[in-house]
């Protein structure tokens, strides 16, 4: 779906307020006199919310502005995310609750694992893991990187960390070596944890190989640990690696570590993210305001309670798995599910299969997921019963108002509260939703409905806000907790990249438009950045890519309108001279992006072309590419420098259709 289409056939009329929910629903008027009020009295609002969490050392300033936007949430005040997380449970009633259903994707005639761990289990793995991580004389503020598919180790891992105040940075096991090696020399990782390999439609990636070859970029990692999960065989560098259950023996049984006293600006962790030009952005969020914003969404959003089964089918090496399957719902003391491997294996009912076994009750997952089972057919819903489910969100791309009704009869059965939440890496949590857990207001099939409570957004153009149903970019207008504290080792691009285009305020890059009710509709992408099945790539990353491989002089990439991935890239190169193009090249020049890069890199189609449309000064065009690609008006070519590559464009694309 592109942006224009969606925004052509917005339902921004249409309000859905199930009979079920009558009670519960409120008129937008009355949720924005509401919203309006946590943002004349901000600062009192979110002191509401952080006291909920359990401080070491309350905190003695709400918010420092005193560097915008360099800004500080709840300064003086000491936590542990790791604490907050498990050990207020294990103290608790919540001691023997399970925390964690986790699923392995290999299945016979059913799932050959499942594996239950409760606040207690968690509790003693965390603390075993913390320990270990101690031994190798890792200090407060130290960097470790964690390559892993899903399994438990996962956040065990990350919870481990953050008990010691380590800054961890979860790279997704998706991405292939060069990937890997490019953020753990940013981050200046000293420690890797990864594993023997993963599963994946029934296949072993081999994350092993996959290390050995980006640590031959690397030079800060001295150690690594090899979590066994597929029982592959793996070539292990003597004084480097060293298998986890092989350093587990060693650890005592009831190791105990005392969680770290950590600052409320201290760092939870780095995690990369696509930008428009260069290399990925690290993006760093802190422990107190970031905790604090799980806290609120945890409740408001996803309206947790203690019966609930949870599951989000994310993965853990995106932010939407960090926050919304390690730190929120073990924070609110949730019961949730953590699948391994793909939803649709071995068939395409294996996701509902997971909610009727488990009885998921809240459900947390994307678009491309919901448009793919679509495409697999209602009856692979119907056979299963999935009336457990009370609530649903949608997440990481916009969700077109076919995809919402489709998933709200079947899975919804026309009557939970079904929304789409707008965030983003920087944002830390979840910015524009429904709010089923507080106030709710009527669902419109496609929106993201309004800000949370406390959230400042806007659409606005360089005259400031636009008027409703007029499209402009989507700004947050308040500094919030949760917030990035900068851009890891680059603080100017932290500025620069979110601060400079409107003035005092978040620029996230996003398209969007209110409506006449105040909902928000983000469109998509105003930049280079594209999400592929929801996964966020630049294309200037794609384009880096390909140049890498020996045959191509030179690359542009653009994201072009999928049925089902909502976007995929479309690369035209211009081949090196004397190289053949033919369809051999085009396989192996696929190839090569995907090791490299790693399988998240779709190709549409790779086209030969021997001119790029540029400008004069050298910059390639892609609005000129998107425009052929689409079929749409091309629009103003006048600073274009040879209009005969638009031809070239026009030809490669005919050829290929
Ligand atoms: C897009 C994912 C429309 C948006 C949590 C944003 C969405 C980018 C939605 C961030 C939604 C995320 N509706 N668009 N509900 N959620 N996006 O950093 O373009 O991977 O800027 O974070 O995803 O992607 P990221």
């Amino acid at each position: 779906m592109s942006n224009q289409e969606s925004e052509l056939n917005l339902p921004v009329k249409e309000k859905i307020v199930p009979e079920s929910l009558k009670t519960k629903t409120i008129d937008p008027k009355d949720y924005l006199t509401f919203h309006k009020l946590t943002l004349d009295n901000n600062l009192e609002f979110w002191e509401s919310i952080a006291k909920e969490l359990e401080w070491f050392k309350p905190w003695e300033r709400t918010l420092d502005s005193s560097n915008p936007p360099f800004y500080k949430w709840f300064v003086g005040g000491e936590l542990n995310a790791s604490y907050l997380a498990v050990d207020r449970h294990f103290r608790s009633w919540r001691r023997n609750k399970v925390a964690l259903i986790w699923e392995g994707e290999p299945w016979d005639s059913s799932p050959r694992e499942v594996r239950k761990l409760t606040y207690l289990d968690l509790f003693r793995e965390v603390n075993k893991t913390a320990y270990l991580l101690k031994s190798y004389g890792l200090k407060r503020g130290d960097k470790i990187g964690i390559y892993l598919p899903m399994i438990p180790e996962l956040p065990i891992f990350m919870l481990a960390a953050a008990r010691l105040g380590l800054i961890f940075s979860v790279v997704f096991s998706g991405f292939s070596a060069q990937a890997l090696a490019d953020r753990m020399n940013d981050a200046g990782a000293k420690l890797l944890i990864t594993a023997d390999g993963g599963w994946r439609r029934g296949k072993v990636v081999q994350l092993k190989e996959i290390v050995d070859k980006a640590l031959e970029m690397n030079k800060s990692i001295k150690d690594v640990i090899v979590v066994r999960r597929t029982g592959s065989e793996v070539r292990m560098e003597k004084g480097r690696d060293s298998f986890l259950h092989d350093l587990m023996s060693q650890v005592p049984n009831n190791a105990y570590v005392e969680p770290e006293r950590v600052k409320s600006e201290d760092p939870l962790y780095i995690l990369y993210t696509s930008g428009t030009t260069g290399k990925p952005k690290g993006i760093v969020h802190d422990t107190g305001g970031y905790m604090t914003l799980l806290h609120l969404t945890m409740r408001q959003v996803f309206d947790l309670r203690d019966e609930d089964v949870y599951w989000c089918t994310a993965d853990v090496g995106w932010v939407t798995g960090h926050s919304y399957i390690v730190f929120g719902p073990l924070l609110e003391g949730a019961t949730e599910v953590m699948y391994e491997g793909a939803l649709d294996y071995p068939e395409p009912d294996r996701w509902v299969s997971i909610i009727e076994r488990h009885q998921v009750s809240i459900l947390y997952t994307s678009p491309t997921a919901i448009r793919t089972f679509m495409r697999q057919g209602e009856r692979w819903i119907t056979k299963h019963d999935v009336s457990s489910i009370r609530l649903i969100h949608s997440v990481g791309e916009p969700i077109n108002p076919e995809a919402w009704r489709w998933f709200f009869k079947l899975v919804g059965r026309e009557q939970v509260p079904f929304g789409s939440t707008w965030w983003m890496t920087e944002t830390g949590g979840i910015m524009i939703s429904h709010t089923p857990g507080g106030y709710l207001v009527p669902m419109k099939p496609g929106t993201n409905a309004l800000p949370l409570p406390g959230i400042g957004a806007e659409v606005v153009n360089e005259e400031g806000k636009v008027k409703s149903g007029e499209k402009g970019y989507l700004v947050l207008t308040k500094p919030w907790p949760g917030m990035p504290l900068t851009i890891y080792g680059d603080p100017d691009r932290y500025v620069k990249v979110y601060w400079e285009k409107f003035p005092g305020a978040f620029y996230a890059g996003d398209y969007a438009i209110k409506d006449q009710d105040g909902y928000f509709w983000i469109l998509g992408r105003a930049d280079e950045v594209l999400k592929i099945a929801g996964h966020r790539i630049g294309t200037y990353e794609l384009e880096s890519a390909l140049i890498q491989h020996p045959s191509i002089a030179e690359a542009a990439v653009v994201g072009v309108p999928d049925q089902v991935r909502g976007e995929v890239a479309e690369a035209f190169v211009i081949l090196r001279s004397g190289v053949e193009p033919n369809q051999g090249l085009k396989d192996e020049i696929n190839r090569f992006v995907r090791d490299n890069f790693g399988p998240i890199a779709v190709f549409k189609d790779i086209h030969f072309v021997s001119k790029l449309p540029k400008t004069r000064s050298g910059k390639i065009m892609r609005r000129v590419i998107r425009a052929v690609a689409s079929n749409s008006p091309i629009g103003d070519v006048t600073t274009l420098e040879d209009e005969a590559s638009v031809d070239e464009i026009r030809n490669a694309y005919k050829e290929f259709m």
